[in-house]
C-alpha cells in the first residue's frame, strides 16, 4: 500500500507530479486558452463581482490560503483576507452578501473550518470549498467548490494536499483574471504553459534527495530552526517550519525574511540553522541581503536557490537547487525540498513520521 516507500509521507511527496497534473487535467485547456471549472463557471458573476475574498482554513491549508492571497491579488485584483478558521468563527466578523468565503481543507471535515463556513452562509456570503476528500462535509456545505485531485493523503503531515490546493487556487485566480481582464491573454497563456511544466520540474527537485539527506544528517540534533522567505515564498517558509515541528519535534519558526531585524535576528548564533528561500524571481536581491545579515551573525545558512545560482552559493553553507519558473508558481517547487528535509530529519531521529504524537489526520473537534 505504500508502493515500495518506507512511509506514506515519502510516497505522497513523490506523488506530487502526478497529483498536480491530475488536478489541472481537464480543467486547463491550453490550446483553447481556457480554464474550465464547473463550480466557478456556474457562479462566475457572483464570484468575479465579489468585493472581497475571505479564505478560512487551518494548518497547512491556511498556508495554501496565504499563497492564494498573493495570487488572487496579483492576477485577479481581488482583495483577499486569510483567516484561521478558529479565530474567524469567534470574532463576530464583518461579512456581507458581497463577500466570497473560500474554505480550504484536505479532509473537508475540520471542525473550525466547517463552523466558519456555516457562519459565513448565515451572514449571506457565497461560500466555495477547496477540498480533497470527495463528498466530505465542507464540500457538501459550501455553495460551490473545486476539488483537488491529490488522491488519498494518509500521512498526518500534509504534502500533496498543499501543492494541489495551490494548483486549484492558481487556476481559480487565472480564470478570474481572464474574466475580469486583469491578466493579458499572452500572460494567461504563459501561466498555463508554465503550469504544465511544473510536474516535471518537481521530478527534478526530488533529485536533490541525496544532498538533502546530508544536510538533514548535519542539523538533525539542532534544537531550533528558522525558515525565511519573502513574497510568494513567505507562506512556504511557514509551511517548512510546520513540517519540521510536527514530525521531528524540533522547534521551528517561519518568518518573512525582512521581519528578522524586528526581533528574531537576536536568536542567530553559530548554532542556529536558517533555511532561506532565495529563488531568482521576486525580491531576490533583498533576500540576498537578508542572507548577508544572518551570515555576519554566524548563522548556518541552508538556501533554496534557482538552478545555476552562484551569488547565494558563495554565501550559504548549503544550497539546494530547484528549477526556474514564474514567480507565482515557485511555491510548488520550493516546498519540495522543505518536505524532504523534515522527512529525513524525522526518520533519522527515529520519529513516527506518518503518525506524529498528539496529532490526528483530521481535526473534527475544536
Ligand atoms: O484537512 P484540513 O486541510 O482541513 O486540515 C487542516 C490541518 O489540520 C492540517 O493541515 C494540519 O495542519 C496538518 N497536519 C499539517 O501537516
Amino acid at each position: 500500500e505504500k508502493g515500495g516507500y518506507e512511509h506514506f509521507m515519502l510516497k505522497e511527496i513523490h506523488e506530487q507530479p502526478s497529483a498536480i497534473s491530475d488536478t489541472y487535467r481537464g480543467r486547463m485547456l491550453v490550446d483553447e486558452g481556457i480554464i474550465r471549472m464547473a463550480g466557478m463557471d456556474d457562479n462566475m458573476e457572483r464570484i468575479a463581482n465579489a468585493k472581497r475574498f475571505i479564505i478560512v482554513a487551518c494548518g497547512t491549508s491556511w498556508h495554501a490560503g496565504l499563497v492564494a492571497e498573493y495570487i488572487f491579488e496579483d492576477i485577479a485584483r481581488i482583495p483577499v483576507e486569510v483567516e484561521y478558521a478558529s479565530e474567524f468563527r469567534y470574532r463576530n466578523p464583518v461579512i456581507s452578501e458581497n463577500d466570497v468565503v473560500i474554505a480550504i481543507s484536505q479532509s473537508g471535515e475540520t471542525a473550525d473550518t466547517m463552523a466558519a463556513i456555516k457562519l459565513a452562509k448565515e451572514k449571506g456570503a457565497f461560500t466555495f470549498g477547496v477540498c480533497n476528500v470527495v463528498g466530505s462535509s465542507i464540500s457538501r456545505e459550501t455553495n460551490a467548490g473545486a476539488y483537488t485531485h491529490a488522491g488519498p493523503e494518509i500521512g498526518v503531515a500534509s504534502t500533496k494536499a498543499f501543492t494541489t490546493q495551490i494548483t486549484v487556487l492558481t487556476l481559480m485566480a487565472l480564470k478570474l483574471g481572464k474574466f475580469k481582464g486583469t491578466i493579458s491573454h499572452s500572460d494567461f497563456q504563459y501561466h498555463l504553459r508554465e503550469m504544465e511544466l511544473i510536474p516535471n520540474k518537481i521530478k527534478d527537485s526530488l533529485k536533490s534527495d541525496t544532498i538533502i539527506r546530508e544536510i538533514a544528517n548535519i542539523y538533525k540534533d539542532a534544537p531550533n530552526c528558522l525558515y525565511l522567505g519573502r513574497g510568494y515564498n513567505f507562506p512556504v517558509a511557514l509551511e517548512g517550519a510546520l513540517k519540521l515541528k510536527e514530525i521531528s519535534y524540533i522547534h521551528a519558526e517561519g518568518y518573512p525574511a525582512a521581519e528578522m531585524k524586528h526581533g528574531p535576528i537576536a536568536l542567530i548564533d553559530e548554532q542556529m540553522p536558517v533555511v532561506v528561500i532565495a529563488t531568482k524571481k521576486g525580491h531576490y536581491e533583498k533576500v540576498v541581503s537578508n542572507i548577508q545579515e544572518i551570515k555576519s551573525r554566524k548563522g548556518k545558512i541552508i538556501a533554496i536557490v534557482t538552478h545555476g545560482d552562484e551569488e547565494v552559493r558563495d554565501l550559504a553553507d548549503h544550497v539546494i537547487e530547484v528549477p526556474e519558473t514564474i514567480e507565482s508558481l515557485t511555491p510548488l517547487l520550493t516546498t519540495i525540498p522543505l518536505q524532504l528535509l523534515s522527512y529525513h530529519i524525522a526518520v533519522m531521529l527515529g520519529k513516527n513520521v506518518d503518525q506524529p504524537r498528539n496529532l490526528a489526520k483530521s481535526v473534527t473537534v475544536e
